[in-house]
């Protein structure tokens, strides 16, 4: 019996974003069905908690605990990955790429940290990869990166690409609340990785900001050298948004800047892509300095088009479903892999990634505890405000060793503090 020509899939994973995707084909299913395309169709679910899905009005035919079953389906044409984690999602990936199947996902960590090898196996055995979803939740920023901006050169990518931290970040600043308080808050929004420590530490970031790099200049990064600790006055800093404090939060917010946690992927001056995750201040009253709570926003600067600029929920299960549906849209109206167009990438070689970010001079925002302003003498480019128990610093353009030299002559023996690039 020949069927109508639909695109079959199976959803791997019915949690925070999962479980909107499959309420998708079950409520709006004429949504899923392009005008200039073929419709798609559920053709399975698997989960852990197979009775949950079921009372949930998927039919009990389809649904399953084991997902390589699925993906092994030859009915099966579209295997949509939301398990998150490394193993199994990796493994069940690569095994649908390398049948030459369609594969959609949100996960990240796995396109970042294995990119190379799952953008190697699709090439070669005919298999379609998207991953809208992977960076900035629900904001469409890979597809405009390797299609619409396709003609360009990119110079350089950065933003606010983690929802929970900028969340954490503006709930201190707005709220005043503490760091742990708004970091669960964050979690139980649905924002925060099952393992937050990723998260908060940047390593979230650096996978996305890794897939942007791939997608600006055709390179794959390797995140371990990707920087996510600042310096400070005598070394570095703890990683992420793990060692910003109350008292630093304040401090940016008296000299008119905001702390976010800055992605940042650009050619260097050796002709190379490298990246960064750092927090970092930012003027408040400047777009990224606007960008608060959940917001994501990422700037693309290239020519000839200059500066443009992505902006939408970063984070959340409703928010993410909808890059996920669109790449499913896509494959229903026959488009190919996230980079489709692009030539295959490279795989950056080991230590020319890595390029210090901060080599180069730049401004710095501190917080510099027990001392008072007129302690402080920087130059006519810095700006000094008193706060509650010591200055903000926010100086010229400078180098590391150059702010690190004059902080060290005011700063209390023994004392660390950390030096926050300026990001303009
Ligand atoms: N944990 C991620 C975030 C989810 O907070 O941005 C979206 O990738």
């Amino acid at each position: 019996m020949s069927r109508t020509p639909s695109l079959r899939v199976a959803v791997l994973g019915a949690g925070t974003v999962g479980w909107p995707v499959i309420r998708a084909f079950l409520e709006r299913p004429e949504k899923l069905a392009p005008f200039d395309g073929v419709p798609l169709t559920l053709a399975g679910v698997a989960d852990t908690f197979m009775d949950r899905v079921i009372a949930r009005g998927v039919p009990a035919a389809i649904v399953t605990d084991a997902p390589a079953h699925l993906v092994a389906d030859p009915d099966v044409d579209v295997v949509v990955e939301l398990m998150g984690g490394v193993e199994p999602a990796r493994t069940l990936i690569a095994a649908a790429l390398g049948a030459g199947k369609r594969v959609v996902t949100a996960n990240k960590h796995v396109v970042a940290h294995h990119g190379a090898a799952l953008e190697a196996t699709a090439r070669e055995h005919g298999g379609t990869f998207r991953f809208e979803a992977a960076v900035g939740g629900g904001i469409p920023i890979l597809g405009p990166l390797a299609a619409d901006l396709a003609a360009n050169e990119v110079h350089q990518v950065r933003g606010i690409v983690n929802g929970t931290t900028n969340f954490i970040l503006t709930s201190m600043r707005e709220q005043g609340s503490a760091y742990a308080d708004a970091l669960a808050e964050a979690q139980s929004r649905g924002y925060a990785e099952a393992n937050p420590r990723g998260d908060v530490e940047g390593d979230d970031a650096v996978n996305k900001v890794v897939i942007l790099a791939r997608l600006a200049f055709g390179a794959w990064l390797a995140p371990v050298d990707v920087r996510t600790a600042p310096p400070t006055l005598r070394g570095v800093g703890r990683p992420g948004v793990t060692g910003v404090t109350a008292d630093e939060v304040a401090a940016a917010g008296a000299l008119g800047l905001a702390l976010k946690l800055i992605a940042l992927a650009e050619i260097g001056a050796d002709g190379r892509p490298a990246a960064s995750v750092l927090p970092s201040a930012v003027e408040r009253d400047s777009p990224l300095g606007r960008t608060d709570w959940v917001l994501n926003r990422i700037e693309v600067m290239a020519d000839p088009v200059g500066t443009v600029a992505f902006t939408g929920p970063g984070a959340g299960g409703d928010a993410t479903s909808s890059a996920v549906l669109g790449d499913l849209v896509t494959l229903a109206r026959g488009g190919g892999s996230t980079w489709a167009g692009l030539a295959p990438a490279s795989e950056a070689s080991p230590g020319t990634d890595g390029a210090d970010p901060l080599a180069v001079p730049r401004a710095w925002f501190a917080f510099v505890p027990g001392v008072v302003p007129e302690q402080v003498d920087l130059g006519p480019e810095a700006a000094v405000a008193a706060v509650q128990g010591g200055t903000a610093v926010r100086t010229g353009t400078l180098s590391l060793e150059q702010v690190r030299t004059a902080l060290l002559t005011v700063a209390a023996d023994g004392m660390d503090v950390t030096l926050y690039p300026v990001v303009e």
